[in-house]
């Protein structure tokens, strides 16, 4: 729809993968990947699936193939079960082949209570070849829940209050070029207040749900964030915009 084309069949692939992210300076690249219903609810009844509907699943997996890190918040993973990234399809896959990056991008949970099920399946569910999750914590945590994830995850505690800049910047230090986060609201307002969202991929979902929840929770930002419009794509009633922070 934006930018005006020839009216054919966008390739999804082909528009998210052949964007320019620039790497900014000393850190990775963030893209924040959300679902929103026309008024900008990011639940049903506590969950994000019912927003979805199978285009916008597919699209998630475009983005997720763009991927070095998904990050969320553990408010997230508790909510909605959360697994470990599938493999992409082969058209994401050569594309991640041909960029050097891992066949699945690697899990980043963000939990100051570290209260997380090890024998979850975001934990018990990963490929034998892949890295275990990492799990970004602080000394607050129980040091019971801290040694029952051990084995599990890769957890890195931080002394006293988890500040999201050492987070990416923790990420960074690994190498980590792209990073997708996947909320939820509050994991996702502290990266924006802290300027730390270079892209926002955002699915408006054909619904109106009510009880004024929205993308960013907590306190407003201290300066609203401008967003310039890259793409809006649609299918099945959802419209997909990308915005880019100017
Ligand atoms: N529509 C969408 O695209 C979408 C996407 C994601 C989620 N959601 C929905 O959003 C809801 C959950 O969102 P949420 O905002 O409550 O949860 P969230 O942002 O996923 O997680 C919040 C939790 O993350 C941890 N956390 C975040 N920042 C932290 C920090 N700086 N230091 C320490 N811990 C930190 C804390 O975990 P601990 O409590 O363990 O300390 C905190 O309780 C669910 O209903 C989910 O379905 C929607």
């Amino acid at each position: 729809m934006f930018p005006p084309g020839d009216g054919g069949e966008a390739d999804p692939v082909a528009v998210y993968h052949d964007a320019e992210r620039p790497a900014p300076a000393g850190r990775p690249w963030v893209l924040v990947n959300m679902v929103a219903s026309v008024d900008r609810a990011t639940a049903v009844d506590g969950l994000s699936g019912p927003l979805g509907g199978d285009a916008d699943r597919r699209l998630l997996g475009v983005v997720r193939g763009l991927a070095d890190v998904v990050l969320v918040g553990a408010g997230t993973v508790r909510a909605e079960g959360y697994r470990p990234p599938l493999t992409p399809a082969a058209a994401v896959g050569g594309r991640r082949a041909t960029r050097g990056q891992a066949v699945r991008p690697r899990l980043a949970v963000v939990s100051g209570s570290a209260n997380l099920d090890p024998s979850a399946a975001l934990f018990a569910d990963r490929d034998p070849d892949d890295p275990r999750p990492l799990v970004y914590t602080s000394t607050d945590a129980v040091p019971d829940r801290l040694n029952g994830l051990s084995g599990e995850a890769e957890v890195v505690v931080t002394e006293g209050v988890l500040d999201v800049v050492e987070v990416v910047a923790d990420l960074h230090d690994r190498g980590v070029g792209t990073v997708l986060c996947e909320g939820g609201p509050g994991l996702v307002a502290q990266l924006a207040s802290a300027g730390l969202v270079d892209e926002l991929c955002l699915s408006v979902s054909p619904l109106l749900v009510g009880g004024g929840s929205g993308l960013l929770s907590g306190a407003p930002l201290a300066t609203p964030m401008s967003l310039r419009l890259a793409h809006v794509l649609t299918a099945e009633g959802f419209l997909f915009c990308r915005y880019l922070a100017c």
